[in-house]
């Protein structure tokens, strides 16, 4: 007889399902209020006990106190930070992937999972013009992905210079994301910040900047971004990449947000450098339509990543004691982590049976909305772009308002239902901005949010 936690409730179950089936059909999936609808006082006072509170009570909790104070990152009006819209065949599979309890951090335990991972990984790469033989593992998002991909840059730099405890450097932009500051604080690496013009890294500010530098052999590697993430800005992949090959530095692509757009047809030559990359991440969780969380972090040379990241421990020797290269591919190598959930089979599942054309269209859909946006904004008497559109971002302002007017409007939009847009800081100046990845969110919405900012 099974201990009474591990005793499956068939009703209860039913209820967990129809809950979720009731999400799944939502078309489209409201915005719900986060931290702007109060939760009740005591909504989830004496829930944990020592006996335990009746299934059906805490769903009930959740599903009438909890769940409205999340906004839903999957709904077409969510368009802050940067979104998330996993398509349904990607969340039914996430279903499957927790009801099996699906493991995903060895050869050994796990390769039907790590065969068809390593097959999303390959079109990744493929996609981005890497050569065959490259790879990586699906970790928990950008930043981690960055983390580890920094990491065997360091090391692989401080083996280059013969120290391995070198003081080493690494180029970055002052537009590279945040994680990207935050990892090299971890790992006790010094920036090279870059001066950009229009926040672009390019291959000629790179070379004034290293050449300026009294101790530029401590540079070691370069970290470009595919879009970055307050403005969609590509950074010029083919100057920067081949820059780095000629002069043995690592060179690593922040793809997290923008990477997708290498699949686009107007936009995908800007993604033509990516084929230089020593490393490369891109979050299926952002413009791949996957659930969060999950990124792909690709290596040109993955042994190399392996070298520096794989964990070793006698407990862990049998995962690496075997003579077959080819059935020694441990997702747990190539990332700052061990044990891994399966995350890379929801959007594995996704491309499979949705097909790339789709997710080509899709991906093609917001960077042309952002087009139709940004003439629309063109056009208007009170706003006006604060730049180009940079992929699907669009920043613009409203003219006359100030930090706290855009923080208002904010507010009102996700009081109304109507979408999430929060204001960012551009040059110092808060702006209204615009972040397109839902490839359902439409043009009377985005002109249902213009509009609401005609009033003073
Ligand atoms: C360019 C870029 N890099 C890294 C990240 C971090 O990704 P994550 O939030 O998955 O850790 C983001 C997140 O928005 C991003 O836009």
């Amino acid at each position: 007889m099974a201990h009474p936690m591990f005793r499956y409730d068939e009703k209860f179950g039913e209820a967990i399902f129809d809950y979720c089936r009731e999400r799944l059909s939502l078309d489209p999936v409201p915005l719900d209020f986060g931290s702007a609808v109060d939760i009740a006082g005591n909504a989830i006072a004496g829930l944990i006990t020592d006996s335990g509170t009746p299934p059906e009570e805490v769903l009930e909790v959740f599903r009438t106190h909890l769940a409205p104070a999340v906004v839903s990152i999957d709904s077409p009006g969510f368009l802050a930070f940067i979104p998330n819209a996993p398509t349904k065949n990607s969340l039914l599979f996430d279903m499957v992937v927790a009801c099996s309890g699906l493991n995903g951090t060895s050869w050994l335990e796990s390769s039907g999972v790590v065969e068809a991972e390593n097959q999303a990984l390959t079109f990744l790469a493929h996609s981005a013009g890497l050569p065959s033989g490259s790879g990586g593992a699906f970790v928990a998002g950008g930043s981690i992905g960055n983390l580890s991909a920094l990491t065997v840059a360091r090391d692989v730099g401080r083996a280059r210079l013969g120290d391995p405890r070198a003081k080493v450097r690494i180029a970055i932009s002052e537009d590279a994301h945040s994680s990207i500051g935050k990892a090299l604080a971890i790992l006790d690496v010094e920036p090279l910040e870059v001066a950009t013009d229009d926040h672009r890294l390019t291959r000629a500010a790179l070379e004034a900047a290293l050449a300026g530098d009294p101790h530029s052999e401590s540079v070691v590697a370069v970290v470009a971004t595919a879009g970055t993430t307050n403005a969609g800005i590509v950074d010029d992949l083919e100057g920067l990449g081949s820059y780095c090959r000629a002069h043995d530095l690592w060179f690593h692509v922040d793809g997290a947000y923008g990477g997708a757009a290498m699949l686009s047809r107007t936009h995908g030559h800007l993604f033509e450098g990516l084929r230089h990359a020593d490393s490369f991440i891109v979050d299926p969780h952002k413009w791949l339509f996957a659930p969060l969380d999950c990124c792909a972090l690709l290596y040109r040379h993955p042994t190399v990543a392996r070298k520096v990241l794989a964990q070793q421990a006698g407990y862990l020797d049998v995962l690496h004691e075997t003579d077959d290269e080819d059935y020694d591919w441990n997702p747990s190598d190539f990332g700052i982590h061990l044990s891994r959930r399966a995350r890379g089979l929801p959007f594995w599942f996704s491309l499979c049976t949705n097909g790339v054309e789709n997710y080509r269209t899709a991906v093609q859909a917001s960077l042309d909305l952002a087009r139709w946006t940004a003439e629309r904004i063109a056009n208007s008497d009170h706003l006006e772009l604060v730049r180009p559109v940079g992929l699907s971002i669009v920043l613009f302002r409203r003219r006359g308002w100030d930090a706290a007017r855009y923080n208002e409007w904010s507010r009102d939009l996700l009081r109304r239902q109507i979408a999430f847009v929060t204001p960012t800081k551009w040059e110092g100046e808060t702006v209204g901005r615009l972040a397109l990845l839902h490839p359902d969110t439409t043009e009377q919405l985005i002109q249902e949010i213009l509009d609401s900012m005609a009033r003073d």
